[in-house]
């Protein structure tokens, strides 16, 4: 925390969410909430809701959560401080400056600088490509098709042939050495000290979703090595975190991005007016990539290489963009080999319809599974359907997995309740699927899935029904919730109870990860649909219940057999809960 509680307290309270977000995103009230189109993933029905009660949003369809100072730090992708300033400016509050501690000053300085930095390196870069100097690498781009507007929009620029053209170039304009060390636009070596990192390249600036240039990959005009060289991670320059192109794309408006591998091939994209389409920047796609996609789109189309290497990086994409909660499907390149390649060959009409026919991700899957079977033996063959079995079982849904096993049927040329009976005898034989544990989306067993979603309806309860606080605290304490973060949270929840001032806003203010404050959020709008009085009065008791019971097993898993005070607790849990079997429960 950079400032004082109090100080974020009153920025928080001077921003009324409603007012704020209503600047963005149009809501309409229904009920106690207002509702909208979530601004972090393309949606066509409103699943985006604001509450001025709790003064927090929650997305019920991508789990986008927070107070007013996460929501405009996800919108405008701002740091914590940066979002204070702005709300605090919105609300006429002046900001003490010294009220950062010597260190995050320095930090946010160093930030600051090196992305001025970069923007002037930008500058010049692009500045160096439109003289003389620059001549024959504006053919080189215009001889790959690119125009002159692309050029402008993705701001392509050339690296001189002079190895310190750039570090005289600061030099002259007094940045010092330690500086420039730190924004990863030099090499530093003892035989020939500071100088540039690229040089005589075509460059190609990265902005993050705010258009800022926070680092640059440079390419060799001709066949030298390495083709590409990209900035070093710095302060402002997290790969994992960032994809190229997705400042354009995340205002796009379609309905599915495509995910291809190069520079080259969002910049042909783009121009060939697919402008949905981004890249990883040289690296792997990262789970935190697939998190940062589904804040715009549920749909992806990966336009990878037709090469192995490409489809090896298709297969390990897939997993991640599922367990995101976003839907793959594999885009056919042949004969070509790369995006670019193709629009240039055949054009952005024949691309749209290679994206129309693309492939559901389960059959590509599929397909190279295929390949290390021999399909023209029958046992080789048996071989090959008992594993596309035992990846059917992992669809938990039922009409799910049929329509995959019809599609597998007809694919295959086998009968569809053949197909049918070996998955469900390879299912019965208890064969437990590999399930894949990356993402926000984690697969729970149901049973813990079941328990914690327990503990988050009480959570919301107890911030929706103040009065239900005296019943509860009876039976469970903040140590029952059996979650880490879940047993913060209620630590607090019980305190902001004791204090008689609800405000799960400010509870979010407590953490500093994105994810957990998203999580948060989400603790505080779980919902249960319940029709009658009487059948919530019944579902709290039940739900009262649940988080006890688990809490007990909880403990004797944990505990110490030894431990007497232990045992004794959970000897007076039990008796609580055939008292709770009696109670009358008042919400209001
Ligand atoms: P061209 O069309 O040949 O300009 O390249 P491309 O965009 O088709 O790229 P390619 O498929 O060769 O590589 C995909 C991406 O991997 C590039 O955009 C770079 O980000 C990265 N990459 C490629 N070659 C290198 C390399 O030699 N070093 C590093 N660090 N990254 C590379
Ligand atoms: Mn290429």
């Amino acid at each position: 925390m950079y400032y004082s509680e109090d100080l974020i307290e009153e920025v928080r309270l001077r921003n009324d969410i409603v007012d704020v977000i209503s600047g963005y995103v149009k809501l309409q009230r229904k009920g106690n909430s207002y509702f909208g189109l979530c601004p972090f993933h393309n949606e066509k029905s409103p699943s985006f809701s604001v509450s001025p009660d709790k003064q927090m949003y929650y997305c019920f369809g991508c789990g986008a959560g927070g107070n007013v100072f996460t929501f405009i730090m996800q919108y405008e992708n701002y740091t914590f401080p940066e979002a204070m300033k702005f709300l605090a400016d919105r609300a006429g509050i002046e900001l003490p400056s010294q009220e950062m501690t010597a260190q995050t000053r320095q930090e946010q300085d160093l930030k600051t600088q090196i992305l001025e930095l970069n923007k002037q390196a930008a500058n010049y870069f692009y500045y160096q490509l439109r003289t003389e100097n620059g001549a024959h690498a504006m053919e080189y781009l215009s001889k790959r098709g690119i125009t002159k507007e692309t050029m402008k929009n993705f701001g392509l620029g050339f690296s001189t042939a002079y190895s310190d053209d750039l570090y005289r170039y600061f030099k002259k304009k007094g940045v010092s050495d330690e500086l420039l060390k730190q924004s990863g636009l030099m090499n530093v070596d003892e035989r020939r000290g500071m100088y540039d990192k690229f040089w005589n390249r075509v460059i190609f600036p990265i902005q993050d979703v705010n258009g800022r240039v926070i680092g640059f990959g440079g390419r060799v005009m001709g066949d030298g090595k390495p083709k590409y060289l990209n900035s070093p991670e710095t302060i402002v320059f997290d790969k994992s975190r960032n994809l190229y192109g997705l400042n354009a794309a995340r205002i796009s408006r379609k309905k599915y991005f495509l995910l291809c591998e190069g520079y080259m091939d969002v910049i042909a994209l783009h121009q060939a007016g697919f402008k949905n389409a981004v890249a990883s920047l040289g690296t792997a796609f990262t789970s935190q990539h697939a998190g940062l996609l589904r804040r715009y789109t549920e749909e992806v189309v990966l336009t990878y290489d037709s090469d192995e290497a490409g489809k090896k990086a298709a297969l390990r994409a897939i997993p991640i963009l599922k367990a995101a909660g976003i839907t793959a499907k594999v885009l056919h390149m042949d004969p070509y080999k790369d995006p670019d390649e193709f629009i240039k060959a055949e054009g952005g009409e024949k691309f749209q319809e290679r994206i129309d026919q693309a492939e559901n991700s389960f059959l590509f899957e599929l397909s190279v599974m295929e390949q290390k079977y021999q399909m023209t033996d029958p046992e080789s063959k048996t071989l090959f359907f008992r594993e596309v079995a035992a990846k059917l079982i992992e669809f938990d849904q039922e009409l799910e997995r049929e329509n995959y096993i019809e599609a597998v049927a007809v694919r295959y040329h086998v009968g569809f309740e053949n197909l049918r009976k070996m998955v469900n005898q390879l299912a019965m034989k208890g064969y437990i699927p590999k399930i894949q544990l990356t993402g926000r989306e984690k697969k729970l067993p149901e049973k813990e899935d079941g328990m914690k979603k327990s503990q988050r309806i009480l959570l919301t309860w107890l911030i929706e029904y103040p009065k239900l606080f005296e019943t509860v605290k009876k039976y469970i304490s903040p140590e029952d919730f059996t979650e880490e973060l879940y047993r913060t949270v209620a630590e607090m929840v019980y305190e902001q109870q004791r204090n008689g001032e609800i405000n799960p806003a400010k509870i979010i203010n407590h953490f500093e990860d994105s994810e957990q404050q998203m999580q948060v959020a989400q603790l505080f709008n779980t919902t249960v649909s319940v029709d009658t009085k009487e059948d919530l009065q019944k579902a709290v008791r039940e739900t009262i219940a649940k988080v006890m019971e688990n809490s007990i097993s909880y403990q004797m898993n944990h505990s110490d057999p030894t431990d007497i005070s232990g045992i004794q607790k959970m000897i007076e849990n039990k008796r609580k809960m055939q008292e709770l079997a009696k109670l009358t429960i008042s919400l209001s």
